[in-house]
């Protein structure tokens, strides 16, 4: 998720467990090639993020050798082609999910990919821009075709807002009509949301976004759960969890890429919270980390 899931996340993340894979943010295809490694917020990783997928914005495959080649170097564990994100800024290069109207140049894009790389591919997808399922179910099936490993289905339509309940039902005619594992993903807020959800998808497994950056220890509650995973039941120290969010900011990134990254975690930390939308804007207004860690601590102590 663009400004979220950053190595500070990511660490707290896996800190939990109950976590098969992470992701990066998208990446940009034209810019990974340029990004340093060591100072990019966007490709700083620590030794315990792993296995970590890589997800590539790209929007033309004459863009994919460089990409790929970054993504090896970085020792991706895996990549991920954005076909799903509906933002226009994204559209107007022709990626995210401008790629699902263009078949034929995604055919072309992937079968190089996969020539280019050793590595698990993956895409991720919404349902469509229009509720078409044979559409849908030929764009997958030719993703499959030319080498996608697994596919990851946001079930939405292009324009649907985040507010609409997910089609949790439309994966599943993917899932029946295709070989490689379908994983399903929009609307899992809860264990509750994560049966569901397998219950009509029929997917082979789930992708957490907004529900686990609210609640990073959501995986561990799903794993343990619905898939039978030994895990522990840990109660969130939240203040605690927040510190270490702001404490990881500071030790990994420069001054300059820390506050926004604060200020998006908060959007969803605060969340957690009866009145939480006190602490949101409380920290919303900061112009400094330190001042919003002053800020969101007075929030704790007057709050339960
Ligand atoms: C702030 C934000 C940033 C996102 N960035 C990405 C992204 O970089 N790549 C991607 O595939 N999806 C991205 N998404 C979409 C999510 O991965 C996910 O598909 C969507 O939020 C639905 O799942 P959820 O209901 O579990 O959040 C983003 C969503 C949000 C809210």
């Amino acid at each position: 998720m663009a400004g979220v899931t950053h190595s500070a996340l990511r660490q707290i993340l896996i800190s939990f467990g109950g976590v098969g894979l992470l992701s990066t943010e998208m990446l940009s295809s034209r810019k990974l090639p340029t990004e340093s490694p060591r100072f990019s917020p966007f490709l700083i990783r620590t030794a315990i993020e792993k296995p970590l997928s890589y997800q590539l914005l790209i929007s033309a495959d004459d863009e994919m050798d460089r990409a790929i080649d970054a993504l090896h170097r970085l020792r991706a564990d895996a990549i991920d082609l954005n076909m799903g994100c509906p933002a226009p800024s994204v559209g107007r290069s022709g990626a995210g999910i401008r790629l699902m109207e263009r078949p034929g140049d995604v055919r072309v894009m992937v079968s190089k990919a996969r020539r280019l790389t050793q590595l698990p591919l993956t895409a991720k997808i919404r349902i469509g821009i229009d509720l078409d399922e044979q559409k849908l179910v030929d764009f997958c099936r030719m993703l499959q075709d030319e080498g996608i490993d697994l596919l990851s289905v946001h079930a939405r339509l292009k324009h649907e807002s985040f507010a609409r309940s997910p089609r949790w039902e439309t994966i599943a005619a993917v899932k029946k009509r295709l070989s490689i594992p379908v994983i399903a993903n929009g609307g899992i807020f809860t264990v509750d949301d994560a049966r569901k959800c397998l219950e009509l998808s029929e997917a082979d497994g789930l992708m957490l976004g907004r529900g686990a950056v609210i609640r990073p220890w959501l995986f561990a509650d799903i794993a343990r759960e619905v898939f039978g995973k030994d895990l522990p039941r840990t109660e969130a120290d939240l203040p605690r969890m927040y510190n270490d969010f702001i404490d990881k900011l500071v030790g990994l990134y420069r001054p300059e890429y820390r506050l926004g990254r604060l200020k998006e975690f908060t959007h969803y930390f605060a969340k957690n919270y009866q009145f939480g939308h006190h602490l949101a804007s409380r920290v919303q207004s900061c112009e400094s980390v330190e001042a919003a860690r002053e800020r969101a601590g007075e929030f704790f102590r007057t709050s339960t």
